[in-house]
């Protein structure tokens, strides 16, 4: 079964009804409506069960101790104190854990989910501050986290990277950046630049960023003889049962990992040690164990955005086009993970230029392994690049959306890709009518409310569109006409298991209330990683390849004493809780007619999406503009964000409610970016100073103004169901547009993120 004949007849450009192959996209109904997430009311009556609620008999309670060196060898351990206390179960170091294969690192293999590939717990090294040193189970987590208070460790300290500034002096060159090439010329970029009429050249930094979801990492573990159950909360279910048989030595099959209710995942809810560690822990004291990390824990084991330092140097004429576009830097990496935070990305597709030198390195430094949190690369990417547009369109003197009409490409300026749908320039005209751009002057200093300086700026939004080969859905219709859809699939309240609802009522012609979808357990049909804005169209193409199946499975029962005897795949619809004849209305048979003819209960169907053909023939990405108004106190430079529009063009929508706050969940975590999120990470030890929510400062409700967005809503005709991954796009573009805006506002360019009151004053 293919997806690819949901889009093989359809043409890049417009969505025009009339020439596209998917039978969705003529029907109307649930789809694009704004329908509140099904799994809402579970949620507010407090009947959605998280990692950490399951309820086990026997159950125990788990704490860490950190290491506080960041490289060496632990000398001693003194535990005796902690077996002692009261309530102690189970004191577990590398001395008595059970032995246990390194995870491997993400995307090595199809199966592998290891943020790190370093081994557990298994030897006396330490490989970063805040390694996890030994484990205590207690009775109740209160007694577990007493003795894990008492644990003495000394260490032989090594010498250790924990300065930027030195890990630089010895880069390393990548093989390639999560596929792309690491180096990107055409022409002589710099040559170009030197004799360009108008330049600019600047260095970014942008720091490191940890992750705080609301919910704490957490997880349920429970063995049953060799079959281990895990209730995690998890972007990647899938790929980490799979790890954990690894891990264990066991059979995959023998590993069920199930996490229907995620409290926030922005690409920190995948598999890290504490997993690992009470699986571990609870196999050794045969008991269930829950694990919760504190909020300090979180910082400690759990790998965050790592810190860049970006070059930008564009080369134009007097006219606005570009000669040169350079966009280069560095950031720091460890040699135990996969994420080279990909911030060359957007410079790659988003321009026309001439001439391009593209260049990404690593440092490595002996850290926490850094990871993927919510549009890695390209949230920071954008803040140099579109920064540096904005800086280019001061220098001439020329508005910067009418910079961005000059220097618009008609193909993907490096590949030389056609796009499968780009409406960048709509997007900017869009946003600026409802931003009322109009009232900002092209001078930087010249809006004042009292002690407030007042500025505008906008900034481009870009992320990839890709899709996942490998993912496969159930469908189940029962006699009584509701349908069952399933795959291991997450929602992590971003509106999942609602919008596929919704695809599966219109794909199938079945009201909604008959639809129930089925997700967030690894037992289910194998879905794929809540990540990369990938899920929506990988789940989408997957029920388009079960659909194909259920319909010849349709017709087959259906049998020669059908109105359809005879039909084939290309002549039917599915509509009106049957399927018929795409033009004759009179040949038409409801599924209830189909299953009890045939004496059927039920019939079960499952297909397996094809490999993602459109990304290799086209440059697919979603866009979008952020406009932003800020006001900036000239006495003491602290700056308040006090309107905000972004403008996307990601696709078809399938839910407009659900697509709304994820695009403004983008948008109040750029805001954090752009304004507040850093992680002090001390150079001398290696020690984030900063592991809590009173000193990294996100953004709270009096941080966020009112935010309006705007989309498109233009169906992609590479893409299933004619939508493009949402999850992370919002963030891009924020911090430039933020920092736009407080150029516009004191006349002041700040290239170092965050923007706090002491750049300002
Ligand atoms: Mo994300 S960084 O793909 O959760």
């Amino acid at each position: 079964m293919s997806v690819q004949s949901d889009f093989k007849n359809s043409k890049p450009g417009r969505w025009q009804p009339a020439v596209t192959s998917d039978p969705l996209l003529r029907k109307h109904g649930a789809l694009g409506q704004p329908i509140s997430r099904i799994d809402g009311p579970l949620k507010v009556q407090g009947k959605a069960l998280f990692a950490a609620e399951f309820a086990y008999g026997n159950l125990c309670h788990a704490a860490l101790a950190y290491s506080s060196i960041a490289r060496g060898r632990i000398t001693s351990l003194d535990t005796d104190a902690a077996e002692k206390a009261p309530g102690v179960v189970l004191v577990m170091t590398y001395k008595n854990a059970p032995r246990m294969k390194a995870p491997s690192l993400m995307m090595s293999s199809p199966t592998a989910a290891g943020a790190s590939d370093l081994p557990v717990m298994q030897n006396d090294e330490i490989h970063w501050n805040g390694q996890p040193v030994a484990l205590v189970l207690g009775e109740t987590q209160e007694q577990a986290d007493y003795a894990a208070s008492l644990i003495e460790v000394d260490y032989a300290s090594l010498p250790a990277v924990t300065s930027f500034a030195d890990a630089k002096k010895k880069p390393r060159q990548l093989e390639t950046v999560l596929g792309e090439p690491p180096v990107l010329e055409i022409g002589d970029a710099e040559a170009a630049l030197l004799s360009s009429q108008v330049k600019v050249d600047g260095i970014y930094r942008t720091p490191r960023q940890n992750h705080n979801a609301i919910e704490l990492h957490a997880a349920t573990v429970a063995w049953n003889g060799d079959e281990l159950r895990v209730h995690d909360a998890s972007q990647l279910l899938d790929l980490t049962a799979g790890q954990l048989a690894d891990i264990f030595g066991i059979d995959k099959s023998k590993v069920r990992v199930s996490s229907p209710f995620v409290g926030g995942g922005f690409g920190g809810k995948c598999l890290w040690d504490h997993q690992i560690l009470a699986c571990a822990a609870a196999k050794l004291a045969k008991r269930p164990v829950r694990i919760i990390l504190s909020r300090e824990g979180v910082f400690r084991l759990v790998g965050g955005r790592t810190v860049t330092e970006q070059r930008v140097a564009l080369g134009a004429n007097s006219d606005g086009k570009l000669d040169a576009l350079i966009h280069t830097g560095i950031v720091a990496m460890t040699l135990h993970n996969s994420c080279p935070e990909q911030f060359t990305f957007p410079a790659r597709h988003l321009y026309a230029a001439k001439t391009f030198r593209i260049a990404q390195e690593v440092a490595d430094m002996d850290m926490l392994a850094n990871t993927f949190m919510r549009a890695p690369g390209e949230s920071v990417g954008t803040f140099a690049l579109e920064s540096a547009i904005d800086e280019l369109s001061d220098k001439l003197g020329l508005d910067p959306i009418e910079l961005r009409r000059r220097i618009e490409p008609e193909k993907d300026p490096t590949s030389g890709k056609p796009f499968s749908s780009r409406h960048l320039i709509e997007a900017y005209e869009k946003g600026a009518e409802k931003f009322g751009w109009h009232r900002r002057t092209q001078k930087p200093r010249q809006r004042r409310e009292g002690e407030w300086l007042i500025g505008m700026g906008c900034a481009t939004a870009t992320y990839p569109y890709y899709r996942f080969p490998g993912v496969s859905a159930r469908i189940r219709l029962a006699a009584d006409g509701n349908v069952t859809v399933s795959t291991a699939a997450h929602d992590m309240g971003m509106g999942t298991a609602t919008a596929q609802a919704q695809h599966v009522a219109v794909r199938l012609g079945v009201p909604l209330e008959r639809v129930s979808f089925e997700y967030g357990d690894s037992s289910l049909p194998r879905g794929v990683i809540a990540g990369g804005s990938t899920q929506t169209a990988s789940i989408g193409g997957a029920i388009i390849a079960a659909t194909e199946v259920f319909i010849e499975e349709l017709i087959k029962l259906a049998g020669n004493d059908s109105p359809l005897a005879g039909l084939s795949l290309d002549e039917v619809e599915l509509r009106d809780g049957g399927i018929g004849h795409r033009s004759d209305v009179a040949r038409f048979e409801t599924y209830h007619s189909i299953l009890s003819r045939s004496r059927r209960e039920e019939l079960v169907c499952q297909g397996e999406a094809a490999a993602p053909a459109e990304m290799e023939a086209f440059s697919m990405h979603s866009y979008g503009a952020q406009f932003c108004e800020v006001r900036v106190s000239e006495i003491t430079g602290e700056t308040r964000v006090s309107r905000f529009v972004g403008s996307f063009d990601a696709g078809h929508i399938l839910n407009a409610k659900t697509a709304t706050s994820q695009f403004k969940g983008g948008i109040v975590m750029g805001i954090g970016l752009a304004l507040t999120e850093e992680t002090n990470f001390d150079e001398r030890t290696g020690r984030i100073v900063n592991a809590s929510l009173a000193e990294y400062h996100v953004p709270v409700q009096m941080d966020v103004p009112q935010i309006d967005i705007l989309f498109s809503d233009e169906a992609d005709p590479q893409a299933p169901m004619g939508a493009r991954g949402i999850g992370e796009i919002g963030i891009t573009g924020v911090g430039a547009a933020v920092a736009n805006a407080v150029y516009n506002a004191t006349g002041k360019r700040i290239r170092d993120l965050p923007i706090t009151l002491d750049k300002l004053i």
